[in-house]
């Protein structure tokens, strides 16, 4: 029930947090050691490459956890969209392992990957939020987001769930192949903080919806940048504007910006960046003040440490790769006040549904 919520968008945003901490609990033991399932992490530390498959926002979650597994585990890790690998299958390495993220749990488009994995006799494993999924059935394992149901079509928490418990399992994996990177991270203490600073953010609603208000009230079009995890993160944030307030919106790697589509930035389009990798913050204020030459409406969400006084949203620093859960937040929550205020239906929007089950 959404209860006093207009939208369950709104409420399942506003859920992040406590899923946070659903998963702690769920995961981790007293002493914040992972608790997965033996088997499947044998089946992960006999894998010379990690395959994620998804789709939509399950995808861009991909994104952000291929680094995280990468550096954790060491495992060189491959993000693909289901519906372009069923078909256009690229050269798989020796021991492949399949991890498939789906809400749904439904999604055609991983299910028939999913088959042809079956059929090569490959280990999968399925992370969903539905116990009892098609996906997770068919999986040689499964580990659940217990994010509660997710209504909106929008996805929110299952986004954030996905990346949080997959770096339980990438710390997991990095622990059982001894990487340092795995063993100095006290993930329950960091994941902890970003709960925390997760709750700080949705707290920021008023903020939030007058930058909507002044940035992105009637624009037809609109860009996120950033570099690293911020450009993954960018693209899940355009996903959002577009899929429930219509507006036209693409995320792009910070410098890529002036390899062309520049030339779309006119006077008042707006342009969202996302800073925090203090390695490249200086470059994407660059690319800032070339897009404000050319007009460019521009809006900043910035951690600390990176932060200058003019920025927008600001949070207190946590782990670098950890960010994502953090900087998605304020561009899940423009993205609604930005289709409430122009009077759309948050929860259905036009043309999309909760799970596809057509290729
Ligand atoms: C879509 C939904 O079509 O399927 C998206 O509208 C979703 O919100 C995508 O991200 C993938 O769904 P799932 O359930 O496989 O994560």
């Amino acid at each position: 029930e959404k209860g006093t919520y207009p939208f369950y968008m709104l409420k399942e945003i506003d859920e992040q947090p406590a899923v946070m901490r659903t998963l702690l609990q769920k995961y981790l033991d007293d002493a914040g050691k992972p608790k997965i399932e033996t088997d499947l992490l044998k089946a992960l530390n006999q894998a010379d490459r990690l395959y994620i498959l998804a789709a939509g926002t399950s995808y861009n979650a991909g994104l952000v956890a291929k680094s995280i597994f990468e550096k954790l585990a060491n495992i060189p890790t491959e993000v693909q969209l289901a519906s372009e690998f069923g078909y256009n299958t690229p050269l798989l390495s020796k021991k492949p392992f399949f991890l498939f993220l789906s809400q749904s749990g439904e999604t055609a488009d991983s299910r028939q990957v999913l088959v042809k994995v079956n059929q090569w006799g490959y280990p999968s494993l399925t992370i969903t939020n539905s116990e009892g999924s098609t996906l997770s059935r068919e999986a040689t394992y499964t580990m659940l987001l217990d994010a509660g149901p997710e209504i909106a079509v929008a996805s929110t928490k299952a986004y954030t769930a996905q990346i949080a418990l997959q770096t339980i399992l990438a710390k997991a994996l990095g622990d059982v192949r001894q990487q340092t990177t795995a063993t100095d991270f006290d993930v329950k203490g960091q994941l902890s903080i970003v709960a925390n600073e997760m709750q700080s953010l949705v707290d920021e609603k008023e903020l939030i919806n007058s930058l909507a208000k002044n940035y992105l009230a009637t624009t037809r079009n609109a860009f996120y940048i950033g570099r690293g995890y911020d450009f993954a993160v960018s693209l899940e944030a355009a996903l959002k504007l577009k899929e429930i307030s219509y507006v036209q919106a693409e995320g792009f790697a910070g410098a890529e910006l002036k390899h062309g589509t520049i030339s779309l930035i006119e006077d008042g389009t707006p342009v969202m960046a996302i800073i925090t990798d203090k390695r490249v913050a200086s470059h994407t204020r660059g690319n800032i003040q070339e897009v404000k030459a050319r007009g460019a409406h521009v809006l900043t969400i910035a951690m600390d440490s990176v932060a200058q006084p003019e920025d927008n949203i600001t949070f207190s620093d946590v782990d670098p790769m950890l960010t994502p859960l953090l900087t998605v937040v304020p561009a899940q929550l423009l993205a609604y006040y930005t289709s409430l205020n122009r009077g759309y239906d948050v929860d259905k929007p036009r043309n999309l549904a909760k799970a596809v089950t057509v290729e």
